[in-house]
């Protein structure tokens, strides 16, 4: 019998520790080119209010760190109780280590870690390149992500203008801008946490570090009023040139999600010059909020995946708990 040998497993996988630190941040400058790694460090790893990353490592035998995945804890509100869990990022291999299946085992590293840092799950629309290695790691595709798209002005710029001016909602409520540690949102997320089952905690700690605080700050917060009372908070980021305006986070109060819509297409004609309007949630939860009464339409998507511990909670897997969008991302800046 002729024994083969698998090369993946002359490799070890380990968590990182504070010394790794500067490995990491290198790994993390190969990754994202041009990135200011301090910048990132310090919001992503260090100050996130979920918790600091967690970072798996993969060794070669000559002791070269041949990637790395992190854990970005975020604070979920699962049926009516916050649960700790985790956003997965900044997955990468060096290329001489690619298709060895590191990816994987790194992914399979961290889920066996999972227990001993109480992440009840983790979480994420990966990039194309990391569906294999995360589902080889016991991720789960649990759904879509899909882009919800509304057009706001259409012809040629000045009559579309006029347009879209006649025809913007006239009743509707306001953005104003967050301020710093804006309570407003504290309470938008007491009111709004009523109709999700499962959803990153979207208070004003969390508003806070993920716009206010974020390196790139290209996704402004807004607190959505209506007659003085806060009903919604987002945040926007103009993409394309100015062409797109992406609704990054949009979490409402029950009952005031289409007039929280109304308002930042209100916001979007009357203060930019974007041709369209988007945003992007989790397919079924997009559906049963009847998107189209708003003027969105489904287009592209991508999967959803989810890790739970062996023998973990079984409610992260439900499609039919969770409420997703754009903030629920490691990313600060989509442009
Ligand atoms: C994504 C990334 C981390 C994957 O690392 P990896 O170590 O190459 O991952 P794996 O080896 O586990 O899996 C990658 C592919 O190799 C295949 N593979 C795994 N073991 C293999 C082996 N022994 N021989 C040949 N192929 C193998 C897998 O099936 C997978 O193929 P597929 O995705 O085409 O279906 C790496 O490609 C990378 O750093 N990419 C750039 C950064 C990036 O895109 N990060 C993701 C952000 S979400």
């Amino acid at each position: 019998m002729v024994a083969t040998q698998n090369p993946s497993q002359a490799f070890s996988m380990r968590e990182a520790t504070a010394a790794d630190r500067p490995e990491v941040e290198a790994l993390i400058a190969e990754m994202i080119p041009g990135c200011d790694v301090a910048a990132r460090w310090k919001w992503l790893y260090d100050t996130n209010p979920g918790g600091k990353a967690l970072t798996w490592l993969a060794i070669a035998p000559t002791g070269e760190v041949a990637g790395c995945t992190s854990f970005f804890p975020f604070r979920l509100w699962l049926d009516g109780e916050e649960v700790r869990a985790a956003l997965g990022g900044d997955g990468y291999v060096r290329p001489a280590f690619r298709r060895r299946g590191l990816g994987g085992l790194m992914h399979d590293a961290s889920r066996r870690g999972m227990p001993a840092h109480s992440i009840g799950c983790m979480y994420g629309a990966p990039g194309a390149m990391n569906l294999t290695p995360l589902k080889h790691g016991g991720s789960r595709e649990v759904g879509a992500v899909c882009r919800y798209v509304r057009p706001l002005r259409v012809g040629p710029p000045l009559v579309g203008a006029l347009v879209a001016r006649a025809s913007r909602p006239w009743f509707a409520p306001k953005l104003e801008p967050m301020q710093a540690n804006d309570p407003r949102i504290d309470a938008v997320w007491l009111n709004a946490r009523r109709d999700l089952k499962l959803a990153a905690v979207r208070d004003t700690a969390f508003y806070q570090w993920r716009f206010r605080d974020a390196p790139a700050q290209r996704e402004p917060a807004y607190v959505i009023t209506d007659a003085g009372q806060p009903i919604g908070a987002c945040a926007l980021e103009s993409l394309y040139d100015g062409k797109e305006l992406h609704i990054v986070d949009l979490v409402a109060i029950p009952g005031a999600w289409h007039s929280c819509l109304r308002a930042i297409t209100r916001h979007a004609i009357d203060h930019t010059l974007a041709a369209t309007l988007s945003i992007k949630l989790f397919s079924i939860d997009a559906r049963s909020r009847h998107m189209w009464r708003s003027g969105f339409v489904e287009r592209d998507g991508k999967p959803f995946l989810c890790m739970i511990p062996t023998d973990g909670d079984r409610r992260f897997l439900d499609p039919q708990r969770w409420f997703y969008t754009g903030a629920d991302s490691d990313l600060d800046s989509l442009s």
